[in-house]
């Protein structure tokens, strides 16, 4: 809800910046979990991953500890994605005007450019590019790495089914850590966003500028939830 940051009882007063909810305390904790255990997934990973690397499973105690905590890494990772996918699933649903977003990319990567955008709701289309891609790959690395968890599972699976589970793991583990990186380098390049989750709250000018739909609906409380319309430019 857009609100300005004042305490109760205090006057408001022209230039109070506009402060905009946009994640609960809940939403941000199941977030940084599940950001921190994609971290700790991929320096132990690397680390079993290549002899050169071997040194940092100094981080974890040793090989065999990094060994034995990867893979329960790995289980948090997964149910912790789980619980933001269930938050935000809706909200990343495909939409036309996400295509002419996508079509109009050197508008989106240019400065000062945004007037030639479609207006977007709570997420745009690379953001929800990020969102898809992960969720697919966080269910191969989990079925993968499954497979690969002698363990607990080493005689449910093949010689043959584990060689291949290993390649399919490795491969998915670098396109997500490639992901991680694209979504870590623009919630950065776009000013303002990191504090969307840690304080949980952006500014009016962030809203407007970058998520002009999501701001109309909070404040007119009229979500929309089709879009039919194809492009809608900014105004
Ligand atoms: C550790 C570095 C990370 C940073 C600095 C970071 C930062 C952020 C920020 C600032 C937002 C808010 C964006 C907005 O509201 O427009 C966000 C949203 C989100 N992040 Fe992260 N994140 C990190 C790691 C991760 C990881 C590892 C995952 C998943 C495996 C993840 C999944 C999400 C999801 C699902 C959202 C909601 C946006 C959506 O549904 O598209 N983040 N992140």
């Amino acid at each position: 809800m857009a609100t300005r940051e004042t305490a109760p009882g205090d006057q408001v007063h022209r230039g109070d910046p506009v402060v905009v909810d946009r994640y609960t305390t809940g939403a941000r904790i199941n977030h940084w979990i599940t950001a921190a255990s994609l971290v700790l997934l991929a320096i132990s990973g690397l680390a079993l991953f290549h002899p050169s690397l071997y040194w940092l499973t100094g981080l974890f105690g040793g090989g065999p500890n990094t060994r034995t905590i990867h893979p329960w890494i790995g289980v948090v990772l997964f149910f912790g994605f789980c619980g933001l996918f269930l938050r935000f699933w809706r909200l990343n649903l495909w939409e036309r005007t996400d295509n002419v977003w996508l079509a109009k990319i050197r508008d989106v990567l240019s400065p000062n450019h945004e007037e030639n955008l479609p207006e977007v709701g709570k997420y745009n289309a690379g953001q929800k590019i990020v969102f898809w891609s992960m969720s697919l790959l966080i269910i191969v690395l989990i079925s993968s790495g499954v497979v690969i968890w002698d363990q607990y599972f080493g005689p449910y699976f093949t010689v043959e089914q584990k060689r291949i589970a290993v390649l399919v793991h490795a491969t998915a583990a670098v396109i997500a850590i490639c992901v991680w990186i694209v979504h870590v380098y623009a919630a950065i390049w776009v000013r303002g966003t990191i504090s969307a989750m840690t304080r949980g709250r952006v500014t009016g000018g962030w809203a407007w500028r970058h998520h002009r739909r999501w701001l109309r609906e909070l404040v007119t409380g009229e979500p929309r939830k089709t879009d039919t319309t194809g492009a809608t430019p900014a105004r």
